[in-house]
């Protein structure tokens, strides 16, 4: 086993990848591969509130931060927007969501937006019931959902109130996903974690427009409005800045309407689907939490009967997607248990080979931060997955890149899941630069569970070589490639079996070299014994 460390491993990756076929995970477990940070690139300061991408750039009740998501099959989607703006201060009025109507006229052509669906409207407020903090109050965010779409189809919509004059968008257009079946893939799925609002995020984000996803998974940690208090002053940590001054968790929430504003030409043109991160948990008055990931993003809740805006699942092609909630009951005796169990067994493999899933917090990260984080999360999920066969496990939450090898409750396993931590999108928290398995850096185990997500189940220590230990002593088995740089990930699926993975960094945005990059090979007669699973097979 070799660890490469500095500037020499990096040319000879970037040397081979320029010169070779992806390696295919067919071939066993590769690595391990250790990129550490580059000086320079480690720090990432926010977009100010006087930059033009984070500015209101409508007037009256025009509809501004246009988002489209999926819903849970390819001929239904999701459009969002919001009307007026938001008021801060001590005591604020929230508008009347009914003030403005919920409209898209939409159609095959940009001259011929025909049909007309309409949707709801709501409000929300985050408050802080102490003397001195400032109030938020959102504008009013709408949610459209469109059905009876033909998959793989452009559409052109308008969206907005027709009642009202200049209260409907300009023309924009997204493609519906590939009809739900085994031999039907979009071209390129885009996955982001951590983004932030930094120089840094607008890098990720140009970088990965660059590469014209078809959708892009947002696996949590969105605006980081949470590193602000109320008056608008930032930090890099909270906790370290203003934890003992403040007599909450405060957040600045125009920070969601400034990353609204600066996705936009991203998100009113390319499906975007969330799931939520530990910088949503937001507390406000009365314990109540997550009100601004709630109110901003439409998710298939219903349409995968979750009914839970935390956890839901969605088909696209012949890929099932199933986003699990980190930060919710996520015990056997739970709903999103309950609910987990009977969406898998309805996944019928025969129509959607492919089982994808998303969240936040990683179950097999290497490095110091967050270490083994979600461990009651693993313990309580895992073994289900697993069953199931799952493919590749999507997430984020520490702020670098992170490939497994596959991987079943820590030993390498060739029907075990490829888990992939993307959290390196560019907020304004430090990078995470330090392994658990570097001398001295190995938590205290009872130091490692989530204040948020409570319990302690790390009594299941490393197998193998390290067995007994809560660290290794170098980097893990499971651990295939590893790097801190800011960055995006994008996976094509190009059939049944195989899937192309490419983490592209961010100082790579124009030489058009690839970081990491790997064929992910399904082997369904090897590892869906299940009777019913593998009829098909
Ligand atoms: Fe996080």
């Amino acid at each position: 086993m070799s660890i490469w460390r500095g500037s020499l491993p990096l040319f000879l990756l970037l040397l081979a990848a320029a010169t070779a076929e992806p390696a295919s995970m067919l071939e066993g477990p590769s690595g391990p591969v250790t990129v550490l940070l580059q000086e320079d690139r480690g720090h990432a300061v926010d977009l100010p509130d006087t930059d033009p991408r984070v500015q209101r750039r409508v007037t009256g009740w025009a509809p501004e931060q246009i988002a489209v998501a999926l819903s849970a099959a390819p001929t239904s989607a999701w459009v969002s927007w919001i009307t007026g703006d938001f008021q801060m201060g001590g005591a604020v009025k929230p508008l009347d969501p009914g003030t403005v109507g919920s409209v898209v006229r939409y159609g095959l052509a940009a001259d011929s937006v025909v049909r007309e669906a309409t949707g709801d409207a709501l409000v929300y407020s985050q408050l802080y019931p102490f003397e001195g903090l400032q109030n938020y109050t959102s504008g009013i965010i709408h949610h459209v959902r469109l059905q009876g779409l033909e998959p793989g189809t452009k559409y052109y919509y308008q969206c907005g109130d027709p009642a009202i004059p200049g209260a409907m968008s300009a023309v924009h257009a997204f493609r519906t996903m590939p009809a739900v079946g085994p031999r039907s893939y979009p071209g390129r799925i885009a996955v982001v974690g951590d983004l932030g609002l930094t120089y840094n995020t607008t890098s990720t984000v140009e970088h990965m427009a660059s590469n014209q996803p078809d959708l892009v998974l947002l696996v949590g940690d969105v605006s980081y409005a949470n590193l602000y208090l109320t008056n608008g002053t930032g930090t890099d940590c909270y906790s370290c800045s203003f934890a003992k001054s403040t007599p909450i968790h405060e957040t600045y929430q125009p920070r969601w309407d400034y990353w609204g504003r600066y996705m936009e030409p991203v998100t009113s043109s390319t499906p975007m689907m969330v799931v939520e991160g530990n910088h949503e948990i937001e507390q406000q008055i009365g314990n109540k939490t997550f009100a601004a990931y709630s109110a901003r993003f439409a998710f298939p809740s219903k349409e995968s009967e979750s009914f839970s805006p935390f956890y839901y699942s969605f088909d696209v092609g012949g890929i099932h997607f199933i986003m699990l909630a980190a930060y919710a009951n996520y015990s056997k005796s739970g709903d999103q248990y309950r609910w987990l169990e009977k969406d898998l067994a309805k996944v019928d493999r025969s129509v959607t080979p492919w089982l994808v899933a998303g969240w936040h917090a990683p179950w097999y990260s290497t490095y110091k931060a967050h270490y083994r984080e979600a461990e009651c999360m693993r313990v309580a999920m895992e073994e289900l997955l697993y069953s199931y066969g799952i493919d590749i496990v999507f997430t984020g939450h520490v702020h670098a890149y992170e490939r497994s090898n596959r991987v079943f409750n820590y030993t390498l396993d060739p029907c075990g899941a490829v888990h992939i931590s993307v959290g390196d999108g560019g907020n304004r928290e430090k990078m995470a630069t330090t392994h658990a398995d570097e001398p001295g850096r190995c938590p205290e185990p009872l130091s490692t569970p989530d204040d948020f997500m409570g319990g302690f189940c790390a009594f299941n220590f490393t197998s193998g070589p390290a067995a007994g230990s809560f660290c290794w002593d170098r980097q893990p088995d499971y651990s295939a490639y590893r790097e801190s740089s800011f960055g995006h990930g994008i996976l094509e699926v190009k059939n049944e079996t195989h899937a192309l993975w490419k983490w592209h960094r961010n100082q790579d945005l124009y030489q058009g070299a690839v970081g990491d990059e790997i064929y992910i090979v399904r082997e369904p007669g090897r590892c869906l014994l299940s009777s019913s699973i593998a009829a098909y097979f």
